[in-house]
């Protein structure tokens, strides 16, 4: 006899579990990129202090807990959100593939289709970014690398124009994937009302503008000589 449990649809297995699954874990990363940005502008106070910020995330927590302890368990929670997010994204994707039959005739589906594709390619360009970021910026592999020196880890990145071009490009794909990733979020919440679109517009438009700006202003200070 199978009990009421077993019984009970797992959320995580039926389409809108796994949109919300989505739209909770793109939400932890709206979360950070918007605290990774506002801690990167502290680059224009001087590198004691954005060296003094990256102290900070690694001492946090102590002394109840072990250094970097907190840290580590932020790690782990993203890397669980983007496990998730990508492996869903791509498990709904197929899903709507297999299921579509018909070819789009209206002009509101082939607009999410824009979308969807947008978010995607947008999605592993952010994806190829971050493997590239980690490496550069964290493990280290830049050729000035100075470990815990953000200040001038940061200066001595961004003094190679490519490196420049490259991040400005992968803050557009960022940009757009936020703003669709807003649409869709509201969506999947369902707050998408003809009533409410002007208001999820203006707010998609503002997080996509100011997240992908702030972090701009970075390797953009540092081209113009405005941050050495
Ligand atoms: C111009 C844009 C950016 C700059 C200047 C920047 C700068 C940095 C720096 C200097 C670090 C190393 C911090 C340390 O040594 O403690 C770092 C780490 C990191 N960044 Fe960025 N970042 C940028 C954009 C992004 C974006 C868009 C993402 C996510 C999509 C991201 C995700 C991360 C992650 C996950 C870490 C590792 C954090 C850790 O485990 O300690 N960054 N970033």
């Amino acid at each position: 006899m199978t009990t009421t449990i077993e019984r009970a649809p797992r959320i995580y297995e039926t389409s809108i579990g796994k949109k919300i699954l989505v739209a909770v874990t793109g939400l932890v990363f709206l979360g950070f990129v918007f605290a990774h940005m506002v801690g990167n502008l502290k680059i224009f106070l001087g590198p004691t202090q954005v060296n003094k910020y990256g102290e900070f995330l690694r001492d946090m927590g102590e002394p109840i807990f072990p250094r970097s302890f907190l840290l580590w368990g932020l790690r782990l929670v993203l890397f669980v959100c983007l496990v998730l997010h990508v492996s869903l994204t791509i498990q709904l994707a197929r899903r709507s593939r297999a299921s579509r039959t018909t070819r789009y005739v209206h002009t509101d589906v082939v607009q999410a289709s824009y979308a969807s594709r947008t978010m995607r390619w947008g999605g592993l360009a952010i994806f190829l970014f971050l493997i590239f970021h980690l490496a550069d910026f964290t493990w280290g592999i830049h050729p000035h690398y100075v470990r815990g020196d953000i200040y001038a880890n940061t200066v001595s990145g961004f003094e190679r124009p490519a490196v420049v071009i490259l991040y400005l490009m992968a803050m557009g794909a960022l940009a757009l994937h936020i703003y669709h990733g807003t649409w869709s979020t509201c969506q999947t919440l369902g707050i998408k009302r003809a009533r409410w679109d002007p208001v999820i517009r203006r707010t998609a438009t503002a997080l996509a503008v100011i997240i992908a700006g702030g972090f701009s202003a970075v390797p953009l200070a540092v081209a113009f000589g405005l941050v050495r």
